[in-house]
């Protein structure tokens, strides 16, 4: 058994431990997953007056660029505008409430809506009305314009947020930026894009991905490849992370006597000879930082701003309410989690992956798909994922069921939800 030695000294994310906050040990009750009334709270206090994830800056990049994204009951617009500004729009026509776009992206000169042909500029401003005389009431261009959502960027993402007296991202955002920035996931390109309709409550997705305690039962093979036990878990203020050592084994197994594939794999992908390491596999992690850092210029790459265990770890992070962070060197994997519109049975899995392209590659962005739950593969880890996830939502209807049991290991559940009934509680009711 090998302990994952941890970077001390930061080089830019720190790396240390995050004091413990006292969250108690109760029961957490099932209705936060179950009940309408539970989910219309949630809008109401929380999906509304949080910044959310809207898409990618690389999504939009040219003028009049423009995407669609939902949230619950809304559909939000963001637009390219003549300025290179990226700004969010509730994507409603202030004439008779159609939609002012209805497919998921595309380019315009002007925002027309296809009913009436109410034109409005890329800024929001309404332009043309056909038959304007026609109403008797006039039509107000401070009224009838596009209505603006608050947004912002960071780290190549457009955000939005509903709540018009919202506080700054970066305020919203927290330790995120001092954490993630040295990531560069701005540089980092999309390569995929999916959606999948998963038959649960969206914070059953959220939980399943913000504990290893599963590691051991669901995904056997990833004891083959990283330390599911020796992990750091950190809460702050909303959000929270675990550290979690890849290219090493799990202490709940032997040392292997051979190199297992998932780690022979990427040490293949960088030049190294995972030959050298049999009866060895101990000193794979460290050996492939120090190698990493040595050969980055060959590899392309520049790690000056990450610690030795960024090099080959994934630094996890979850960003309340509804974003997690598998964050890698080279590659990110995010899953966003999305509530349905009025079923708390329901969520949108959005399943994205970014990588740090080699300089030059031009390659175009990954088509959006979205199917259902099981229709298609995303691969085994995830596929193994996402079974469980239907008869968590029924089996937690059942009579017998009381509400969810944490161990210390599953704490991040508990946190987010401390995180969710501060919204709930008006915690941040006054935030401006
Ligand atoms: S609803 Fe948009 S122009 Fe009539
Ligand atoms: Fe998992």
């Amino acid at each position: 058994m090998v302990a994952v030695s941890r970077v001390k000294e930061n080089v830019k994310t720190p790396a240390e431990k995050a004091p413990e906050p006292n969250m108690g040990d109760e029961v957490i009750p099932k209705d936060r997953y179950l009940s309408k009334e539970f989910m219309q709270l949630e809008w109401d206090r929380m999906w509304s007056k949080v910044w959310l994830d809207g898409c990618r800056e690389e999504e939009i990049p040219e003028v009049g660029d423009y995407i669609t994204t939902e949230i619950g009951n809304e559909s939000i617009l963001i637009v390219r505008g003549e300025d290179m500004k990226c700004r969010a729009f509730y994507n409603v026509c202030n004439h008779r409430g159609n939609q002012v776009k209805f497919d998921k992206c595309g380019n315009a000169k002007t925002l027309q809506c296809a009913y009436h042909y109410w034109e409005y500029a890329l800024d929001g401003t309404l332009m043309n009305i056909p038959d304007e005389e026609d109403f008797p009431q006039g039509c107000p261009r401070d009224k009838l314009s596009l209505k603006e959502v608050r947004s912002d960027t960071w780290g190549g993402f457009v955000w939005f947020n509903l709540d018009p007296n919202c506080g700054p991202l970066e305020e919203f955002l927290g330790i995120i930026p001092e954490h993630l920035d040295a990531y560069h996931f701005e540089n980092m390109k999309m390569v995929m894009n999916t959606t999948i309709e998963w038959d649960c409550n969206w914070k059953v997705s959220v939980d399943a991905f913000n504990e290893s305690y599963h590691v051991q039962a669901i995904h056997p093979e990833l004891t083959y490849m990283l330390d599911d036990v020796d992990i750091q878990i950190d809460l702050y203020e909303k959000h929270n992370r675990y550290l979690i050592g890849f290219q090493t084994y799990s202490p709940r197994i032997d040392e292997p006597d051979e190199v297992p594939e998932a780690i022979a794999e990427p040490m293949r992908a960088i030049g190294m000879n995972p030959d050298d390491y049999d009866g060895k596999v101990a000193e794979i992690r460290r050996d492939m930082q120090i190698f990493k850092r040595q050969n980055q210029d060959k590899l392309g790459r520049d790690y000056s701003e990450l610690n030795d265990d960024q090099l080959t770890d994934d630094y996890h992070y979850y960003i309340f309410p509804n974003l997690t962070l598998n964050t890698h060197s080279d590659s990110m994997m995010m899953f966003r989690q999305r509530p349905h519109e009025s079923d708390p049975d329901k969520m949108y899995w959005d399943l994205q992956m970014f990588q740090i392209l080699p300089e030059g590659t031009d390659m175009p962005l990954p088509d959006h798909e979205q199917y259902g739950h099981g229709e298609k593969s995303v691969g085994l880890v995830l596929d193994q994922d996402s079974v469980n996830v239907p008869h968590i939502q029924k089996g937690m209807k059942s009579v017998g069921f009381e509400g969810l049991w944490i161990s210390t290991q599953e704490r991040r559940i508990r946190h987010m939800h401390k995180t969710l009934m501060d919204y709930i509680n008006g915690e941040y009711a006054n935030d401006a």
